[in-house]
């Protein structure tokens, strides 16, 4: 599957996308061949890079952290599985994606993520990136990881927009 994907990915990234606060502005960071391969890394090492994953973005944004009740480390790791598979379907342009994160998006804003806590996420993730995988994969690896997680929480982001605030406090 990861294979075919290759040749779409260019096509999943010649829409037009905002720029992220996370610095990765356009198509130009992403390098299918580095990121598919980033990927079955992460994927070999997945139990450790979640586990690490929520210690970083936790430490840098603990209001998250209280987000999730206090027994949901299976919903961190499902979290995990569904960034990886989105990144995967990114890379295949499938069609399912866009709605799905769109959907993705509108329960975050109700579970109360808000906007400024993606590119957190965005960050966390590089950086848990280079601590497990080391530097196996490459600048252009973790250039296309970064490119490829701020499209999909700005997808996700730009659809919370949307949501009506239902918190008031
Ligand atoms: C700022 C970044 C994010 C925050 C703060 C966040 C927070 C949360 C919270 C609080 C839950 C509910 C856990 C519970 O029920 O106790 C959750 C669940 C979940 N998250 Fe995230 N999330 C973020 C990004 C993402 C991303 C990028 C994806 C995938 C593309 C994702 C996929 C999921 C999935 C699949 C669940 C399981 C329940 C559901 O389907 O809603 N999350 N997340």
């Amino acid at each position: 599957m990861i294979g075919a994907s290759t040749r779409a990915m260019s096509r999943a990234h010649a829409s037009p996308s905002k720029g992220e606060e996370s610095g990765a502005g356009d198509s130009e960071g992403i390098d299918p061949d580095a990121l598919l391969r980033a990927l079955e890394m992460l994927a070999e090492r997945e139990a450790r890079f979640t586990e690490r994953f929520y210690e970083i973005f936790f430490d840098r944004r603990p209001d998250a952290r209280e987000l999730f009740g206090p027994y949901s480390i299976t919903e961190q790791e499902e979290m995990m599985r569904e960034t990886l598979h989105s990144i995967h379907a990114l890379c295949e342009d499938q069609a399912w994606l866009a709605d799905n994160l769109a959907a993705l998006g509108r329960s975050h804003a109700e579970y109360g993520v808000t906007s400024d806590m993606y590119p957190a996420f965005v960050d966390a993730f590089v950086e848990c990136g280079r601590e497990v995988l080391g530097g196996d994969i490459g600048d252009a690896g973790f250039r296309s990881l970064r490119r490829a997680t701020s499209e999909i929480t700005r997808q996700m982001s730009e659809a919370a927009e949307t949501v009506p605030l239902k918190r008031s406090g």
